[in-house]
């Protein structure tokens, strides 16, 4: 199975120019799963909640997502992409799934980052998996990386691979996903964008070093800090069916949630 992600650095609020390059960046790629970097058709440096609301979209047919299906039917492929969503009156930090027969998931962010507390309202949806066909993949979002219960929620629901759209400024995640992995034996492609968005007095540089990391915590591919990159690599998934740290341990078996909290 070929799975990768694409590290590059959106421009801010400009959505139809960042749609648009990915789309000519992905076409032929050849790949069965690609992930995209978290609020990469908008930027993410929102000043407040009235920007935001106009850059946001709804799933049904907003720009991003309608583009995005029918790249993923054509190029006979499963996306994963970061969006602002628009949902009622809510904006939420979402991940959308597009799958090459034509579905669309949706995941909303769990743990709001710092100042995104002010703009997005917190994820409601449960973690769920879903099925590819050659693999079943989870999503989470850049900052819910520092909480183990997500992957370990993914995991035991029976995902092989996470995928985690970034838009990461701390720098930890890299090395935190290589134990998420190991921990919980799957694969995870973080998918990080780079540059720096300056917006009135804030500043934020982001740290790309997007990943894909095996089910032993091996990093199978990495990009740099500031590169604009596609990486596509083979994997077999299967080897995230396997539990068995040693023959005599069971990653989740030998668990003893009698003594946990939760
Ligand atoms: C983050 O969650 N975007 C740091």
């Amino acid at each position: 199975m070929k799975v990768g992600f694409m590290q590059f650095s959106p421009l801010f609020g400009r959505k139809e120019e960042n749609v648009e390059r990915v789309i000519n960046s992905l076409r032929g790629a050849k790949a069965d799963l690609l992930v995209l970097p978290e609020l990469f058709s908008t930027g993410y440096l929102f000043l407040n909640e009235e920007e935001l609301r106009r850059s946001a979209e709804p799933i049904s047919d907003g720009l991003t997502v309608s583009k995005f299906l029918e790249l993923a039917k054509k190029e006979n492929t499963n996306l994963v992409f970061g969006i602002a969503e628009r949902a009622d009156n809510k904006l939420f930090n979402s991940s959308v799934l597009v799958t090459a027969k034509g579905e669309c998931f949706v995941y909303r962010k769990l743990h709001l980052f710092d100042r995104e507390k002010r703009l997005f309202s917190p994820g409601d949806k449960e973690l769920e998996v879903f099925d590819i066909g050659e693999a079943k993949v989870g999503m989470m979002i850049c900052f819910d990386w520092i909480f183990p219960e997500v992957a370990r929620s993914l995991a035991l629901k029976g995902a092989d691979i996470i995928c985690h759209p970034s838009n990461l400024i701390l720098p930890h995640c890299q090395d935190a996903m290589v134990t998420r992995c190991l921990e919980n034996r799957v694969f995870a492609i973080t998918s990080n964008r780079t540059g720096t968005e300056k917006r009135r007095k804030e500043e934020f540089t982001f740290t790309g070093r997007s990943q894909i990391v095996d089910p032993k915590g091996r990093v199978l591919a990495q990009a740099n800090a500031e590169e604009e990159k596609l990486c596509i690599i083979e994997i077999d998934p299967l080897l995230a069916k396997d539990k068995k740290v040693t023959p005599n341990n069971h990653i989740f078996e030998d668990r003893r949630t009698d003594f946990y909290l939760w």
